[in-house]
Formats: C-alpha cells, structure tokens, sequence
C-alpha cells in the first residue's frame, strides 16, 4: 500500500475505507510529521481509515494510538498476527499469541484512552496450533475492547503454506467470539471465497494477495457488476492507472516497487514478468 498504490485505488474507487499495513511502534512516540507521513496516503480522499499499529507496550502504542485518532484515523488495529521472523524476534506482531495477558492489555489500555473509536485486533488462529484459539479468542472477547477480530485462519508457524480445509477453522472461531464481529482472512481470490466465509459465520472477508491478483476484486465483492472486467484485464487496467498517477507525480515512482506489484500481479515466474523485469525505468513507466 505505498502512496502510488492508494491513489490509483482512489481514482477507481476500488475501496471505501482503509486498514493500513502494520505502522511499527517500538522505542518512542515518533513526530506527528512522521505519523502525518505514514496516515497521508490512505486520507487524500477523505475515507475512514483504521490504523494498525505493531507493538509491544501498551503505554507507548495508547500514546501512539491516541496521537492517530487525533490526526484523523477512525479506529486502531492491533497486529497480533505477523509472521515475520524478525518481528517474531522481539516479541512483536504473531509473537504476542503466546502472551495473551499482555495481548489483553493492549487491547484495554487502547480502549480505555479512545472509548469512542473503533478498537480492533488481527490475529492468526494460534502460534504453532489451532487449537490455541479455544484461549486466545475467549480472552479477547472478554476484554470488551474490540470492536471487532480479524483473523487468518493460518497459524503463525504455518506462515503461508497450504492447510487443506484451513478455512473450516474460523467456524469454531466465529463460535467461540459471540457477539464479537469475526472477519476472515486468508486466500479469497474470488467471490465464491468470500461468500464460503460468511457461509461459516463471518461478518466479513479482508483480503490482502487476493488484491493484487485482481485489483477490482474487494469492488466485485461488494457490488453486483454488471459488466465486470476479467481480473486479467483488471490487472492491466489497474497497471496503467498506476503508472499514470506515478506519471504525474514523479515521486510516487518506484521501479523496483513496480516491479514487485507486477509479480505480485501475474506471478513472478510467469512470461509477463520476465518480460516486464528487464525493462529499464522508463519503459516500465510507458509499458502496454
Ligand atoms: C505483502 C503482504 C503484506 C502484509 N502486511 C500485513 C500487515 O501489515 N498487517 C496485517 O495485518 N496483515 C498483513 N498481511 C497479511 C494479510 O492481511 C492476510 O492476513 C494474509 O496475507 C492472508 O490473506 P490473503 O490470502 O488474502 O493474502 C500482509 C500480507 C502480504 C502478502
């Protein structure tokens, strides 16, 4: 979600409403032009955004927190999910699963400085098993401090490899959180996807990967398209929309962050990005 990527989502109106990617919160509470920085991409076209912050103490992400919602987020969102290693390393991001007191009170010293925001959390179903969750979501819920939970039916350890029947999870998740509003994550390439998580009791579908493989997909999944572009012609669509916002405001370009939404896009090890890899700086900019 660099600053190129939300205007060209902008310009098409392919979302209405942000959750930004993890903003990292670690040793002080950085400059309001710093946190300015981070919240600008997402705010040019006046959209409610949901911050997500990444941390581990709880004084420090409310300070950051509150600082957010006074520059305009509408809510919080705390990242209990990353798989990183290096995040995993402090402690951070899928690291907290296995600290749910300290998960708990994040979530309660968040919700009790912002009363009147929206507090949410992602997590993974577990850090190495499923079954983590019988504990981790009743906990959670219990701290009446979220407004709702996202939730990646993988487990921390299960990073992003296959889990047959992965999906099946969030059922006994959605079960477990009551009242609290479960929002799935993991593999909606398609609307047939989406709808199997509200089939399982979620409130809603988060899509990330799926995106990038069809920009148009989160539009599909909320409205009836009558004249819908295939996500190929979609791909190519969003494509040029990128490379004309980035035409018309130089800064915003990056080849190598180009680069990276092509493969993303049509996969890294395809003839379209072997084609697309050697181009220099301009031709991907002018490229058909
Ligand atoms: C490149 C990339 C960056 C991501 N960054 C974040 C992030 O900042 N915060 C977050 O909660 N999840 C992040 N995720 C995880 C996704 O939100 C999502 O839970 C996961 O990718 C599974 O969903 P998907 O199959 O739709 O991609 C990221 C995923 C990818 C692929």
């Amino acid at each position: 979600m660099t600053p190129v990527f939300c205007r060209a989502f902008h310009q098409l109106n392919l979302t209405d409403g942000w959750l930004s990617p993890y903003y990292r919160v670690s040793t002080n509470v950085p400059r309001d032009k710093k946190l300015k920085k981070f919240l600008q991409p997402f705010m040019e076209n006046d959209l409610p955004v949901i911050v997500q912050l990444m941390g581990t103490d709880p004084s420090l992400l409310t300070k950051v927190a509150e600082q957010m919602v006074f520059l305009g987020a509408k809510g919080i969102n705390l990242n209990f999910a990353c798989p990183s290693r290096q995040v995993l390393k402090s402690g951070a991001g899928g690291a907290l699963l296995k600290d749910i007191p300290l998960m708990v009170k994040i979530v309660k010293s968040i919700k009790n400085a912002l009363p009147k925001s929206s507090i949410s959390a992602k997590i993974r179903c577990g850090f190495e098993e499923w079954s983590e969750s019988k504990k981790i979501i009743p906990a959670l819920v219990e701290s009446s401090a979220l407004d709702f939970i996202g939730v990646h039916f993988r487990t921390v350890k299960e990073n992003y490899s296959t889990v047959p029947l992965g999906v099946e999870r969030l059922r006994s998740i959605v079960a477990l959180a009551d009242e609290v509003p479960i929002i799935g994550s993991g593999d909606i390439f398609s609307t047939e996807d989406a709808n199997k998580l509200l089939e399982l009791g979620c409130s809603g579908a988060m899509v990330a990967r799926g995106i990038l493989r069809d920009p148009f997909l989160i539009h599909n999944l909320q409205h009836t398209v009558k004249n819908k572009l295939s996500p190929e012609d979609g791909r190519k669509y969003f494509f040029s929309i990128l490379q004309k916002t980035a035409k018309s405001d130089k800064k915003l370009y990056s080849r190598a962050k180009f680069l990276e939404y092509a493969a993303m896009m049509w996969g890294a090890k395809s003839k379209k990005f072997s084609k697309l890899k050697v181009l220099n700086e301009k031709d991907l900019l002018d490229w058909q």
